[in-house]
């Protein structure tokens, strides 16, 4: 990963490492991949062409330098910029929750305020043992406004997630490993291999599968069990009358790799 990207280096470096797995790399290293609302709106493009592009099964997002992202920009917040109401602003963390195909975060060096908020998003996430994780906007003043109340209460429980909200305090890796906020510390080096790693494996599944498995799981932290479980049965059985299901069974049988098509 580069340290040394200037103001004219793209903001949001994309890349395609492994058949059907998209890169996503945020690359405002020297402001610590702060989310400016260029960098949110470079994102939400991404991600919609990623949406729109069979040939992407799953999606890795990560960060330049010694940060996954810093938050919010603070000076942009300074200037006026991206308020936080701003439609751009709130459209770009709209796209990002609505993303339909496995999103996974490997996480490097500082992810902090919005940084973390997004990557809990992220459907995976790993850390490098480096890692800090933290919700510091309390020391601003305010509070984690992109879905940080929400998803760190339901991902790590009440009394964590309020010491984090409520001293601004940040965490390491493997803290974050043991409160199951991350669910992989790697060395930093094997961040990547690592992420791509799961990536490739989740890429070579039924499309259709994953996307709905996606959507069940996210449905266990929206609805009451008897709607999530009722959702479950009725998407078990669409997955079940696809042909990569039938195909994936014949395989079995045959003693062979299936070959998905996404139908
Ligand atoms: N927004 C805008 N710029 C940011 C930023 C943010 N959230 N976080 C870091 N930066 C910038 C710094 O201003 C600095 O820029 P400069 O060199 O032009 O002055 C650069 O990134 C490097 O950060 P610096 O503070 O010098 O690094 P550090 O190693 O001393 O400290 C942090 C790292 C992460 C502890 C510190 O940058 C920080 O506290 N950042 C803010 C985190 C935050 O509150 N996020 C929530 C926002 S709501």
């Amino acid at each position: 990963m580069t340290s040394t990207a200037s103001d004219n280096d793209p903001i949001l470096l994309t890349s395609t490492p492994a058949p059907g797995v998209m890169l996503l790399q945020l690359n405002r290293p020297h402001k610590l991949n702060a989310l400016s609302l260029e960098l949110l709106g470079a994102l939400q493009r991404a991600l919609t062409s990623a949406e729109r592009n069979d040939d992407i099964k799953c999606v890795i997002l990560t960060g330049s330098g010694r940060a996954f992202c810093a938050g919010a920009d603070i000076s942009d917040m300074g200037r006026g910029i991206g308020a936080y109401e701003d439609p751009r602003r709130l459209a770009a963390q709209d796209a990002i929750s609505a993303f339909s195909k496995p999103l996974i975060a490997a996480i490097n060096g500082y992810v902090l305020g919005g940084g973390l908020e997004l990557a809990m998003t992220c459907d995976i996430a790993i850390a490098a043992e480096d890692a800090k994780l933290g919700l510091p906007e309390i020391n601003l003043g305010a509070f984690p406004g992109d879905g940080g109340t929400q998803r760190l209460p339901r991902i790590i429980g009440k009394s964590l997630a309020m010491q984090m909200i409520l001293t601004g305090e940040a965490i390491s890796a493997s803290e974050a490993r043991r409160i199951g906020l991350v669910s992989e510390v790697t060395a930093s080096d094997e961040l990547l291999p690592r992420a791509l790693g799961l990536a490739t494996i989740i890429a070579g599944k039924s499309p259709q599968a994953v996307r709905i498995a996606k959507q069940a799981v996210l449905n266990a932290f929206d609805m009451p069990l008897s709607a999530g479980l009722k959702f479950e049965r009725t998407a078990t059985a669409a997955v079940f009358a696809t042909e990569d299901r039938a195909e994936a069974i014949r395989a079995f049988t045959e003693k062979r790799a299936p070959v998905f098509k996404g139908r």
